[in-house]
């Protein structure tokens, strides 16, 4: 439960305050690539969410313009910024959870394995300082391409000696909503009511939703499947083409990490049934890594769902996720073993 509580003094023009070092009882929560196009929408949200008591802001450039601002929101949490490298280790001490959306998007033409050069370095550089500094943290890992940046990730924190796969969550809540919202839509559903599995990975072909399982149950025509599965596989894209250079998904994707970062939260707390899609270490297939519902707790994905049954649509789908997974994940882990 929330541990934080401890008293610590300031003044004000000679007032002096005994405030609880996060305000309310809550989590104390890291953003690293707080400035950036998800890193701000996401801040602010966070801000907003009464779980968190301490908002830790890391970025390389404007972390302290984004904290003033945030921090005149009348919420509880106590909102901290931190610049640059020599204050990573400050902005990560103590957390409960780091949320990493560090990292350069994509243009068009480009595909997310086409930012592993840059990212790559940038995730394993923020993993070292969180195997250093916080090693019992949640981390959900948002920088592209999540197939192979979790795998750098857990590869930087075995090389620590502080890897503990339930705590490593690569977030694939952004194909979820997505799916909520296209399903629905064909539907003619509110998004709310609509819960569609998506499991693989973040990227293409290795991202699949599984239309016989959504709920409320429902069938589809085969029409339908193909539209919807490649409308949930290219919605990254249709973002960064819309966009037109400026970028990919923000706002949508600071909502998703939200989400996914409340139910971690909740997870923490101890609230029972917490089930959300994630792309965590598996032994759902052979990979060692895979997307699928998974059952948050106190220690976080402390259970791995199986996939359920598939139709045959979708068996063929899980070959061509897998296949391609098992070269974004080799190329992870390869990055940090040479
Ligand atoms: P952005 O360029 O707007 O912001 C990235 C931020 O990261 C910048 O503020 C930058 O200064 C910061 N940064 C760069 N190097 C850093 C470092 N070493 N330490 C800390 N911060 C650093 O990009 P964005 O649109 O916010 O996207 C960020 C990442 O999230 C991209 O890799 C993108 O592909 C990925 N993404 C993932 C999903 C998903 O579903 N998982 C969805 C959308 C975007
Ligand atoms: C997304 O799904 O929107 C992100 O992975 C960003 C991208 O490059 O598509």
């Amino acid at each position: 439960h929330p541990s934080n509580v401890q008293m610590e003094e300031s003044s004000i023009l000679g007032r002096t305050n005994c405030r609880a070092k996060g305000g309310a009882p809550g989590f104390k929560v890291a953003i690293l690539g707080a400035a950036g196009g998800i890193g701000q929408p996401l801040a602010m949200l966070m801000k907003m969410n009464p779980l968190v008591s301490v908002l830790h802001l890391y970025d390389v450039v404007n972390a302290p313009g984004v904290t003033a601002d945030i921090s005149h929101m009348d919420t509880g949490a106590v909102v901290r910024g931190f610049l640059g490298q020599p204050q990573l280790e400050s902005a990560l001490a103590g957390m409960d959870l780091v949320i990493i959306p560090a990292g350069v998007p994509r243009k068009p033409g480009m595909t997310r394995d086409d930012l592993f050069n840059i990212n790559a370095g940038i995730v394993k550089t923020l993993c070292e300082g969180i195997a250093k500094c916080c090693p019992n943290a949640i981390v959900n890992l948002i920088s592209n391409p999540v197939n192979s940046t979790v795998p750098i990730a857990a590869e930087v924190f075995k090389k620590a000696g502080t890897y503990d796969p339930k705590r490593l969550l690569g977030v694939t809540m952004l194909d979820v909503v997505r799916a909520n919202t296209f399903v629905a839509e064909v539907l003619g559903l509110d998004p709310r009511e609509v819960d569609v599995p998506v499991v693989g990975g973040h990227s293409g072909v290795t991202i699949l939703p599984l239309l016989s399982q959504v709920k409320p149950p429902c069938s589809f025509t085969p029409e339908e499947t193909e539209y919807l599965t490649k409308r949930i596989q290219d919605g990254g894209t249709e973002v960064v083409q819309a966009k037109a250079g400026a970028g990919s998904a923000t706002l949508s994707m600071a909502y998703a990490a939200v989400k996914f970062a409340d139910t971690c939260l909740r997870g923490l707390r101890g609230d029972a049934g917490i089930v959300e899609c994630a792309f965590v270490a598996s032994q759902v297939t052979e990979l060692p890594f895979f997307a699928s519902k998974v059952r948050l707790g106190r220690t976080g994905a402390e259970e791995v769902y199986q996939l359920g049954p598939l139709n045959e649509y979708e068996r063929v789908g899980l070959e061509k996720a897998k296949n391609e997974l098992a070269g974004s994940i080799q190329k992870g882990i390869s990055f940090i073993k040479k």
